[in-house]
């Protein structure tokens, strides 16, 4: 479904390409299957607002690691992508904070930027545009509501394919998904001159790697904002909080057992009935629901991800405690 919305904010132009009840049928499938997948975790106001407060919890290092090596990267990466014109491709804008960091660098290489965050929550683009606007006032936007299922399509539109394509995707946001399904799409979505900068959470080498730090890694989760965020998406159907707890383990990836990550589960107390779209689903006593997962990633193992999916790795950067990477890549 195409849908032009008038004017949203003061100079943004929104595109929603999904249907609030084509999204409502998936996410009734989601609560039966037992797993929530990655977006309804942002979609609507309340989880919005759980992971805008995540990301300031103390426990929860990932954001500022993530802020703090874009800071000392993104120089060399606008270096890198900047031309005359260029296309920021923003894919899943969070509160802004990051975008901003990329536009400032980018501004200091290219005259003329457009800028496109897409993403599947509105209220996530509110939050984010506010940021972003507050520090440039006349960037042309066009914001795209959307699953990035559909990223090939919208990108091969007329708007984009003029200039430079650079795309951003941070904040471990790939460690929320099948690995090799986003990476596809990715794929198809860029073309030679093109960049992606993906920012995801790592772990030090096997050999340096010790009990402690992937106890570090589930404390980060284990935390009531964490918890917070992952159990709102179930607010929706009814289910409350008192009637489970939450699971935090560390499991091998159930596609790709070379890789670990985060599971969440919402864990039933006792028998609990979701209402959603006008059905019920039952829940009996110690049933779960995977509500969010994490992906982290051995260095080595995230760099054969992206060779074996047809990305070229044009830089790798770091953190000193080797707990975050950004990699800017080109396809091959
Ligand atoms: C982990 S947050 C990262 C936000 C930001 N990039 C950062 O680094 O802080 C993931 C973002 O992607 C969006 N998102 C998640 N899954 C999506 C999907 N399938 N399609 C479109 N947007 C999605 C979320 O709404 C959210 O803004």
């Amino acid at each position: 479904m195409k849908k032009q919305l008038p004017k949203f904010l003061a100079n943004v132009y929104v595109n929603i390409r999904e249907s609030n009840d084509q999204l409502q049928r998936e996410f009734l499938d989601c609560l039966k299957n037992r797993e929530i997948v990655s977006k309804f975790s942002y979609w609507g106001e309340e989880p919005t607002q759980s992971w805008l407060k995540f990301c300031l919890a103390s426990e929860y290092k990932t954001y500022p690691q993530g802020v703090s090596l874009l800071k000392q990267a993104g120089a060399d990466v606008a270096k890198h992508v900047g031309g005359p014109k260029l296309n920021y491709i923003s894919l899943g804008i969070g509160n802004g904070e990051k975008d901003g960091i990329i536009l400032r660098h980018l501004y200091r290489y290219s005259r003329k930027i457009s800028y496109y965050p897409i993403d599947i929550s509105t209220d996530m683009i509110k939050a984010g545009l506010n940021y972003v606007f507050s520090h440039f006032h006349n960037i042309p936007t066009t914001a795209f509501v959307t699953d990035f299922k559909i990223l090939d399509e919208i990108v091969r539109s007329q708007t984009f394919r003029k200039d430079r394509n650079f795309f951003s995707l941070l904040g471990n946001t790939m460690g929320n998904f099948n690995q090799v399904y986003l990476l596809n799409i990715l794929r198809k979505s860029l073309d030679h001159n093109d960049f992606i900068l993906i920012g995801v959470s790592i772990r030090k080498e096997r050999s340096r790697e010790t009990k402690e730090d992937i106890r570090k890694i589930i404390r980060s989760y284990s935390n009531r904002a964490s918890k917070d965020f992952a159990y709102s998406p179930l607010k929706k159907a009814g289910i409350r909080k008192s009637d489970g707890a939450i699971d935090v383990e560390f499991n091998r990836d159930p596609h790709y057992p070379r890789l670990n990550r985060v599971d969440l589960y919402f864990r039933f107390r006792r028998n609990a009935t979701a209402h959603y779209a006008g059905q019920d689903i039952v829940y009996k006593r110690g049933e779960r629901i995977l509500l969010y997962f994490s992906e982290k990633y051995y260095p080595d193992d995230l760099k054969f991800l992206l060779n074996d999916n047809g990305f070229r790795i044009i830089k790798f950067y770091q953190n000193g405690s080797q707990s975050y990477a950004k990699v800017l890549c080109r396809i091959k």
